[in-house]
């Protein structure tokens, strides 16, 4: 994507004409406060604060050339009125009566929007409580193999398709976090991953089936659980092959969101890092599935990467060489989606001296999600119809876990990741980049 401006062209982005169908694996908290948010907002009883592609602003040209339209007014993205929704899940729970389960928004808001959340009742899922431990339901495909229950899943895509005559789609996972998996064998090739998908190989877990069948329909993917799925060479390699772009890991929201604001200024003015201690209470199904040490492992080791990447210790041993960072989530369900983040961070600064900063951060995490799923949602349309492919970078700004080219670090920046994301943008449209350097100004 690098280019230097003298080089750049204008990519040739096709129209967002027709029906954008989204196809949400998992009708939980996060998915219906985003469905239910888009048709609120559709009907005018509601904003969508916290979405860039909604009202965020992009600069172009010079300061004083004041040219900042907004980047939906930059860049052609579906609208929210070209939106159909779709999902899976293991409940029967219509998307009315899972947000009324969900309790994030208030039973008013969702009663206006009643009728269009009924319309969407969730197809069987492709789920094994092997890699869910805490969840168990009865809407669930049945199959020789995970090869057989990949073809099903197309069946779905295609039916819903031909139903709804949508013209595109995106598929974005916002289903349980699955146990803590490491790339094996299986995952190293896109042949030995489709020989595993028939030998009904433990190496596939449900998320890698609904990422397969997605790709393989060329349909853009995002994981906005912790979950390994697309992270691994077979679906990468698949993701390039069909030229479909691919975006995860994990949504960034809550207390990473915190930190990866934080840290950058810390470290930006040089203050040392002798400990960050990190905890949460939560009280929804998110939580139920954290609550086992499996599924835990995979989010502990989302939200742990965080502060090394940032902070650079091997670039600044004196400062972050020895920080003790610990990550904690209690479920507690009294508090339900309404989590509690208390961070505790023990740093110091000119000539040692130790201070403290306490962040308590009441939160909600779904309300945080939702305007992602959204973004993603649309930028993913875009960069398809962009004809961009394989791994998203410029995206790494919603992620926990960023995915990244080989041999590359992730960014967890989240300036340096916002700064990617409309510089990405600026290169789509033929814009000249912005370094921020300013000189010109002053000659
Ligand atoms: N809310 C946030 O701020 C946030 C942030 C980062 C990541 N996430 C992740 O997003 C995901 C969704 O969060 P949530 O709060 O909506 O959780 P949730 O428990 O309310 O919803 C998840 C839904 O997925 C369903 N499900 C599980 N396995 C499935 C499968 N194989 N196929 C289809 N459906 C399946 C469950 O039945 C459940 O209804 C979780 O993995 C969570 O870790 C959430």
């Amino acid at each position: 994507m690098e280019a230097r401006v003298s080089e750049m062209k204008k990519a040739t982005i096709e129209n967002p004409e027709g029906k954008l169908g989204v196809l949400l694996v998992g009708l939980g908290a996060v998915s219906t406060t985003f469905i239910a948010g888009v048709e609120a907002i559709k009907k005018g009883i509601a904003r969508p604060i916290g979405s860039l592609t909604q009202m965020g602003t992009i600069r172009l040209g010079k300061r004083t050339e004041k040219r900042i339209p907004k980047i939906k007014d930059f860049v052609p993205l579906a609208d929210l009125h070209q939106l159909v929704f779709a999902a899976w899940d293991i409940f029967e729970d219509n998307s009315y009566e899972a947000a009324v389960k969900a309790g994030v928004l208030e039973k008013d808001l969702i009663d206006q929007v009643r009728p269009e959340l009924e319309k969407i009742k969730p197809m069987s899922a492709v789920f094994s409580q092997q890699y869910v431990k805490k969840l168990s339901g009865t809407n669930v495909k049945k199959g020789k193999n995970k090869w057989e229950l990949a073809q099903q899943l197309i069946k779905d895509i295609e039916t819903f398709k031909a139903a709804n005559n949508v013209d595109r789609m995106v598929m974005i996972w916002c289903a349980s976090t699955e146990v803590f998996m490491k790339p094996s064998a299986a995952h190293q090739s896109i042949e030995q991953f489709e020989q595993a998908l028939k030998a009904d190989d433990p190496a596939i877990p449900p998320s890698m089936v609904y990422a397969y069948a997605a790709i393989k329909l060329g349909i853009p993917y995002a994981n906005g659980a912790p979950n390994l799925t697309i992270d691994i060479p077979a679906l990468v390699d698949l993701a390039n092959q069909y030229k479909v772009p691919v975006g995860g890991k994990d949504f960034k929201t809550g207390q990473t969101l915190m930190k990866t604001i934080l840290a950058p200024g810390l470290k930006a003015r040089l203050l040392g890092l002798n400990g960050w201690f990190s905890t949460n209470i939560l009280g929804n199904r998110d939580g139920e599935v954290l609550d086992d040490p499996d599924s835990f492992k995979t989010k502990e080791e989302s939200k742990l990467s965080v502060l090394e990447y940032i902070l650079q210790p091997q670039l600044y041993p004196e400062l972050y060489s020895k920080f003790y960072h610990k990550v904690r989530i209690n479920y507690y369900p009294p508090r339900g989606d309404n989590k509690e983040g208390w961070d505790n961070l023990d740093i110091f600064g000119w000539l040692g001296y130790p201070m403290q900063i306490k962040v308590d951060f009441l939160c909600r995490d779904s309300i945080l999600a939702a305007p992602i799923v959204l973004d993603l949602a649309l930028f993913l349309d875009l960069a398809a119809r962009a004809k961009m492919k394989g791994i998203q970078e410029w995206l790494s700004f919603y992620f926990k876990s960023p995915m990244h080219g080989e041999g590359l670090y992730p960014e967890h920046d989240i300036f340096i990741q916002l700064m990617k994301l409309k510089n990405t943008l600026r290169y789509l449209k033929g814009e000249e980049l912005i370094t921020h350097l300013g000189l010109e100004y002053y000659d």
